[in-house]
């Protein structure tokens, strides 16, 4: 029986959850594609590293040219985070011909445009469920369940590290540092947590979103961002005093061919639905002009909920490589073929 082979280029948080939904759900794998899947060979930067998952030594290597060049693997999947150098190594890996899956925002809002390209000239496919919202399958929803739709707005939380800062902060009277230091423990926080506190890894989300909700192409220069490192805890105290929690929020609202596109703390009435949206989990609204209001919430960070979004896209290539579709599938999230640019 054929083996679909994996290269893994990252074994860190989200590296390790794939690696144990690929061990651990070997039969529903078996069932969706109908042949094992195998993760052939990994991409660390330490390799006497403690690692969360049992890995033979030899699979290791720090030389990403072993896994890219290897004729055997089929598909790889890049959870190793990065801009500059992982870009090459995707790109190479799709002029050889090999699937990839990512779970890399800062990427995807910056060269998603380019990857995207070169994999449908290369007729491979680059799928990207878990750069937005982690386990949320937001991206799917957006370009295949609501694809008759017109989006007009879309609004919500987008990144667990804040929302789990703010919710501690808020409810616990934790110290902004202290709840800082636990959401890097529990993996949510990205390598440098400051795009995460200064709200840039939410704005990159909300470039990916409204690309796709509103078939324009968003560029991260679109986004005003604004962080949560003013903020105190007289803050959310005082904002609680009057019913009110503050969150960290990115609207995308269109009007016509006008977009404006922010990120920022937010104070939002105890009543409304996303002032419940606690701990690293996110929540997205989105307003469609048939559809009305849709809202999307589950878990937006951490190890297995971002694995479950990668691994599904993985899914998702092998069922194309079956019907021999790659890059050719109606429901790869692409970015629009034809730019427009936002109006100012
Ligand atoms: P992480 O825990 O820091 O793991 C990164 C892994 O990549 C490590 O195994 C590291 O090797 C390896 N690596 C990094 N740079 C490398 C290099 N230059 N050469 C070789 N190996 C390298 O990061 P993570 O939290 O899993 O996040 C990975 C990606 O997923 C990022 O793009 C992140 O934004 C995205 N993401 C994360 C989450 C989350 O909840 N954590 C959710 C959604 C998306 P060593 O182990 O040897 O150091
Ligand atoms: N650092 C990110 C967050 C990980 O906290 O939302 C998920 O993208």
């Amino acid at each position: 029986m054929e083996v679909i082979s994996i290269g893994l280029l990252g074994l860190g948080t989200v590296g390790s959850g794939v690696v144990k939904i690929i061990e651990n759900h070997q039969d529903k794998l078996m069932h969706q594609i109908g042949c094992p899947v195998e993760v052939k060979r990994v991409l660390v930067k330490d390799l006497n590293k403690e690692r969360a998952v049992d890995i033979h030594p030899e699979k290791l290597t720090v030389n990403a040219e072993d896994i890219i060049n290897d004729s055997e693997i089929d598909v790889i999947i890049e959870v190793m985070g990065g801009v500059e150098e992982t870009r090459k190594h995707l790109l190479a890996a799709l002029k050889n011909r090999k699937h990839v899956v990512t779970a890399n925002k800062d990427l995807m809002a910056v060269y998603g445009s380019e990857l995207l390209t070169v994999a449908s000239e290369n007729g491979c496919d680059l799928f990207y469920e878990a750069s937005v919202a982690g386990g949320i399958p937001i991206l799917r929803s957006l370009v295949d369940g609501l694809a008759s739709d017109r989006i007009t707005k879309m609004m919500g939380i987008v990144n667990g590290t804040t929302n789990f800062i703010l919710t501690k902060m808020s409810k616990q009277g934790s110290a902004y540092e202290e709840v800082l230091k636990e959401a890097q423990e529990l993996g949510y926080a990205e390598s440098d947590p400051t795009s995460d506190v200064e709200g840039l890894d939410a704005a990159r989300k909300m470039a990916i979103l409204s690309t796709l909700g509103f078939s324009m192409k968003i560029d991260l220069d679109d986004v005003k961002v604004k962080g949560i490192t003013q903020i105190t805890e007289e803050d959310l105290q005082y904002g609680k005093q009057l019913g009110y929690t503050m969150k960290l929020i990115g609207i995308a609202h269109r009007e016509g061919e006008k977009v404006d596109v922010s990120v920022q703390p937010t104070l939002l009435a105890d009543s409304h639905p996303l002032a419940a949206v606690n701990d690293e989990y996110n929540a997205v609204y989105v307003y469609g002009e048939a559809v009305g209001e849709t809202m999307f919430y589950g878990p937006g960070a951490g190890s297995l909920p971002t694995a479950t979004a990668v691994v599904s896209d993985l899914v998702g290539v092998m069922k194309n490589m079956r019907l021999g579709v790659n890059g050719k599938s109606a429901v790869t999230p692409q970015y629009p073929k034809k730019l427009k640019e936002p109006s100012e």
